[in-house]
């Protein structure tokens, strides 16, 4: 491979959506910020410069960071964040991935305004396993504030409650034609012609939802999820949820000259349906285009599931079951077939009074919003855990005794459980270097059934299985998928039910999971890993740079 240098200035740039006009926190002063575009093998450097007055840190989500976690980026997990006037360039390879991955800020709710596209291209001369696309077009699905959104979870946070929502989801930083006070200016389109594959590279960066995904009147091919490919399998709709991504195919239609089609995302949440805002569309539009297709909205709609349905819940199972790894000879699924270290966490929301003398607006006004896994709510420590590590002391920054399962095991989806005491702590989980994991991922409906989308840093996992209601571990294991399991770095951890992962523990270092649902990880829906040097010189992560922040 062959090394790229990319800057990124991170500065205020005045933009105006729905009659707003904020300053908003970019990359380059874009939205979504530049694209960063590699090939497998190479290495990529990019000097990151802060001149806001917020700390900054990028994470490259879903890059292996294969012995250099100190370029993962996470605050306060991998690294202090960079200060005001100071810069930071991290510097990696892409190793074994092709496909579509993104970075964010990853510190506090930034990753709002601070997020763009990497497209992965096969090596040189390799091919994609399908026919070569005759345009690729990277598709970043966020939200939009009309208000500062560091203020909005200061402000939860504060007050123990829920956040505001966002004013509108958007497609590539843009609202889209049904939103009120957003212009046709405001609206992605994508102009194609007659009869050519597009490869649409979909990236769900939206801080709070998980999102439906359609074009009206076509099909779309998934053939790539989290930059693994799998095989390929047509669907009318995707589900999406933040932190994944996908690679679709979409054939144009032989003859629509002028023609003009929605493409629409809208969430599918399973709560109470309080982060419903509404639908972002953009348009599909058919070369020779029409003098102004401003005038009127298409009126051909995609058909998505609905809504805030315990309904949708069947058809987004079935969805995410038909996504296999190809598991051919050129790209093996590499699933651990035997595990040596089992564990089972508990994902969900819970509540932690409210200090005394005061009020709050969790669920009660003598409690506060929390989340967990395992019942521990994750607290940052001020410094970076992996400097700590890396120096060999811990004490004061984290402990490593994080609960392998739940203290007191419950009917975790069945009717109010009454287990919803979240304690806090920065707690890891050490592995030995190549340990075979597996980690049951348990929803729990303590305050509604909600789907958690979970991330794990430094690794790609094998979602071996998944299911609803309580995880059976004398009948569930013998219906796990061992042979082409879908291999990604975010899986969406279904409401009211579990889903199982297997990963090879070959990565030194400190390693972030969390909830990917912003305001979930805020609350505390989030742990770290540990994993030990192997004894190989390639097996050992690497020293830290020179220019590591300090915090
Ligand atoms: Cu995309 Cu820790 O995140």
């Amino acid at each position: 491979g062959i090394t790229r240098h990319y800057k990124f200035d991170i500065n205020y740039t005045n933009l105006t959506r729905l009659c707003h006009t904020r300053s908003v926190i970019t990359v380059n002063g874009q939205l979504p910020g530049p694209r960063l575009i590699a090939r497998e093998g190479d290495r990529v450097i990019v000097k990151v410069v802060n001149h806001v007055s917020n700390n900054i840190s990028i994470h490259w989500h879903g890059i292996r960071q294969l012995t250099t976690g100190w370029s993962d980026g996470p605050a306060y997990i991998t690294q202090c964040p960079i200060q005001t006037g100071q810069s930071y360039t991290y510097n990696f390879t892409i190793t074994g991935q092709r496909g579509t991955l993104w970075y964010h800020a990853h510190i506090s709710w930034l990753r709002s305004s601070v997020y763009g596209p990497m497209v992965i291209l096969p090596r040189k001369n390799e091919s994609f396993p399908f026919p070569k696309p005759y345009k690729q077009i990277p598709i970043l699905f966020g939200e939009w504030f009309n208000v500062d959104p560091e203020a909005v979870i200061a402000q939860a946070l504060q007050t123990g409650g829920g956040p505001n929502v966002s004013d509108a989801y958007t497609i590539n930083g843009l609202p889209g034609p049904l939103y009120n006070c957003s212009s046709a200016s405001d609206t992605f389109k994508l102009k194609v012609k007659p009869g050519k594959t597009y490869m649409l590279r979909l990236v769900n960066s939206a801080l709070n939802d998980e999102l439906f995904f359609g074009i009206a009147n076509h099909s779309l091919t998934v053939v790539d999820a989290d930059a693994v490919y799998v095989k390929p399998f047509e669907t009318e709709w995707l589900l999406i949820t933040p932190g994944q991504t996908t690679n679709v195919l979409l054939k144009t239609k032989p003859h629509s000259p002028n023609a003009t089609f929605l493409m629409e995302a809208k969430p599918y949440f399973t709560g109470q349906g309080t982060f419903d805002n509404s639908t972002v569309a953009g348009i599909l539009e058919y070369a020779p285009a029409k003098k102004s297709t401003t005038a009127k909205l298409p009126v051909m709609k995609p058909t998505l599931p609905s809504i805030n349905g315990n309904f949708s819940t069947p058809q987004v199972a079935n969805f995410t079951a038909k996504f296999r790894s190809l598991a051919s000879p050129k790209f093996p699924a590499n699933v651990p077939q035997t595990v040596s270290r089992k564990f089972f966490f508990t994902v969900g929301l819970g509540t932690t009074p409210c200090p005394q003398n005061t009020t709050c607006q969790g669920p009660t006004n003598t409690t506060k919003f929390a989340a967990s896994i395992n019942n521990v709510s994750f607290a940052l420590p001020s410094v970076a855990m992996l400097q700590s590590y890396y120096a060999g002391n811990s004490i004061g920054v984290f402990s490593s005794d994080f609960p392998q399962n739940p203290a007191n095991p419950f009917n975790y989806t069945g009717p109010a459980p009454n287990n919803t005491n979240v304690g806090n702590g920065t707690k890891a989980l050490v592995l030995a270097f190549n340990t075979s994991v597996e980690v049951i991922l348990q929803d729990t409906s303590i305050l509604g059934a909600e789907s958690h989308p979970l991330h794990l840093h430094g690794f790609n996992f094998f979602v071996v299985g998944q299911g609803f209601g309580n995880y059976d571990q004398n009948k569930d294991p013998a219906k796990f998928n061992l042979v082409d399991p879908v291999e990604r770095n975010t899986v969406g951890v279904p409401a009211g039910g579990w889903v199982a992962i297997r990963f090879l523990a070959d990565n030194p270092g400190v390693w972030f999971m969390h909830c990917h649902l912003d305001v979930h990880t805020s609350w505390g829906l989030r742990m770290a890993w540990i994993v030990m040097d192997g004894p190989l010189p390639n097996q050992k992560l690497q020293p830290p740079p020179a220019d590591l922040p300090q915090c």
